[in-house]
């Protein structure tokens, strides 16, 4: 549904967004996600015909957003972040103002004004000004607006910047809904959103990307700790660990009676990491070391993408060779 292929956008000297490539399949919910100044919105702007790129290319639905840009167009609603909505126009006003502009059959509009009305949950101040609106609706109406031509795609821009947490949750279950028969990529700086709301996320940081993948392939990303409460021999129980395959670095420490063992794991997946965590566990039984509790801690998503974003120049190469 998107191809975004090298992609690259300077404001002066200043690299936006550099040598970007990702897809989105249709039907996925894609989180776009990165601190302030990741050049998401800049990315996003180019997806959306408004912003021109400084290289590479991007396509919706296999339209050149560039040199078929009204039918690149056609296919995708876009919310900006901050919505350009007309304060002195009520809002049903303003739906039928721009399903006009998006060149929506005038027997269809009034049809597909209350449909996104109803969509957007904003019939209830169809006859308001938009000045005169609360932030969350106003948001609302610019999702109404960017579901006005029935268009397949959504691109939203931090669709919950600056609500409440009550609004942040009735928006995030309006996503959720759309997710049933649209595909969308949702920009924010918020982890949680992404976990809420989406199946996968694009990781970018300074322009670049830094990460792809489904939610548990990225918090997978992080290396999980292997901890263990043993009885038996420090002296054994500390040869032991140091002669198994897969073990780096650990912290042995009494526990009570008992001693801690802190292990990290250096494969790289979870089947390698649970293979070790078998090896591991053989060897001290073999050695007649008293094994009271296995258990692995899991990197929070919330480390993996502080470690994802901090070390993006690490990562780049990383993300480069998965090409
Ligand atoms: N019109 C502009 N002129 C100059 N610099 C800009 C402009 N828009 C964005 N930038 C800069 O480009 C970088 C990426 O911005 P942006 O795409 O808005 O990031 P994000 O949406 O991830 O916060 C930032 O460093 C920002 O300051
Ligand atoms: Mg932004």
């Amino acid at each position: 549904m998107i191809v975004v292929e090298h992609l690259s956008k300077s404001y002066g000297a200043l690299a936006a967004v550099s040598d970007l490539s990702f897809r989105v399949e249709r039907g996925q919910v894609v989180g776009f996600l990165g601190p302030n100044g990741a050049g998401k919105s800049t990315t996003l702007r180019i997806l959306a015909g408004f912003l021109g790129a400084s290289g590479g290319r991007a396509s919706i639905a296999g339209f050149d957003v560039v040199e078929e840009r009204l039918d690149a167009l056609r296919q995708l609603g876009y919310m900006a972040e901050t919505s350009p909505l007309y304060p002195e126009m009520k809002v049903r006003e303003y739906l039928a103002f721009r399903s006009e502009l998006k060149g929506v059959p005038r027997t269809k509009r009034r049809a597909d004004v209350d449909r996104c009305l109803e969509l957007a949950r904003v019939s209830d101040v169809a006859g308001v000004l938009i000045g005169h609106l609360s932030k969350g609706y106003r948001q609302r109406v610019g999702l109404a607006d960017a579901l006005i031509h029935s268009p397949p795609l959504l691109i939203l821009d931090e669709p919950t910047a600056g609500l409440d947490p009550n609004q942040i949750r009735e928006v995030r279950a309006l996503i959720a809904s759309l997710a049933e028969n649209h595909t969308i990529l949702l920009s924010t700086h918020i982890l949680s959103e992404v976990e809420a709301t989406c199946s996968r996320a694009v990781v970018l940081a300074k322009g670049r990307l830094v990460a792809i993948g489904s939610i548990d392939e990225l918090r997978g990303r992080g290396r999980p700790e292997l901890i263990l409460t043993l009885r038996g021999d420090e002296a054994i129980i500390r040869q032991v660990l140091s002669e198994t395959a897969g073990v780096g670095s650990r912290v042995i420490e009494p526990h009570g009676e008992a001693l801690r063992a802190t292990l990290s794991l250096t494969a790289e997946d979870e089947a390698g990491q649970a293979e070790t965590t078998e090896r591991i566990v053989h060897a001290l039984a073999t050695a007649t070391v008293g094994i009271r509790e296995v258990r692995t801690t899991k990197a929070t998503l919330e480390e993996v993408f502080a470690a994802l974003t901090q070390h993006e120049a690490r990562t780049e190469n990383e993300a480069e060779a998965k090409r």
